[in-house]
């Protein structure tokens, strides 16, 4: 079977979504891990955003990677719908997914929702064109931009702390249901097993959840500043 038809086929787009899944993960847990050097302070947070300005063109090649596989995540996504849909054609009288949860049965819309969040979110802080709070466009002494000063002053803000809270949810239950259904696919998930792997995904998603939601938290209550 070519490339092209396995991508076609069920088992494919759910391993294409599987790998593009585990890139988008390893993102977040390096842009989290990355983020959370503002309890280390300006000039760490600072230089470390500074070496990553400093890439130049493979910041780029970087942007232009991960949005190519945000988009393949959600071509997979959007292909295993259809072919479950083209697989039963009528569809159930009375929807019988009560056993499946919340997350599994939300993912398309968690999924979209957070698109919406990553548009905003470059549009706050990378671009400065959303600025709710009056935080973008403070300089460093060297004449760098203020990454630190960027993110406390954003996130004193109550309303975009809120949706950064709110997106953070959202993100969290994607990731409960995504990182065991990932799993599952990619063939670790067994009887013997089964509700170990059914606990990964919810564990990561509130790991996730915490890391993040500690930076708008730590700001609103002056924890730094
Ligand atoms: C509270 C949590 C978060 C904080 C504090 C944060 C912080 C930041 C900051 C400061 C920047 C801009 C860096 C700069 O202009 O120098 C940025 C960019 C970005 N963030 Fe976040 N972020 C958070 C959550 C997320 C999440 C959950 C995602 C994705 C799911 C994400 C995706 C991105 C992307 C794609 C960029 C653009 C990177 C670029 O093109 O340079 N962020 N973030």
């Amino acid at each position: 079977m070519s490339l092209g038809n396995t991508l076609k086929s069920s088992i494919g787009a759910k391993v294409l979504m599987a790998v593009t899944g585990i890139l988008l993960i390893l993102f977040v847990i390096g842009h989290m891990l990355g983020n959370l050097q503002v309890f280390l302070g300006p000039e760490k947070l600072n230089s470390y955003a500074q070496t990553l300005q400093d890439l130049g063109p493979l910041l780029w090649v970087i942007r232009i990677g991960l949005l190519a596989i945000l988009l393949l995540h959600i071509y997979a996504a959007i292909t295993v719908v259809k072919m479950s849909k083209a697989a039963r054609p009528v569809d159930y009288q009375q929807r019988k997914d009560l056993a499946t949860s919340f997350a599994a049965r939300t993912m398309l819309v968690s999924g979209l929702l957070l698109v919406v969040f990553i548009v905003f979110h470059i549009l706050h802080f990378t671009v400065g064109a959303i600025d709710l709070a009056g935080s973008t466009g403070f300089e460093t002494e060297d004449g760098h931009k203020d990454v630190y000063s960027m993110v406390v002053v954003g996130f004193q803000h109550m309303p975009t702390t809120a949706i950064y809270i709110l997106g953070m949810l959202i993100l969290c239950l994607h990731l409960s249901h995504g990182v065991s259904s990932l799993m599952q696919t990619l063939g670790f998930r067994n009887a013997s097993n089964a509700s170990t792997i059914d606990k990964v995904g919810p564990a990561f998603g509130v790991f996730i959840f915490v890391g993040n939601v500690s930076m708008p938290l730590a700001a609103i209550t002056g924890i730094i500043s």
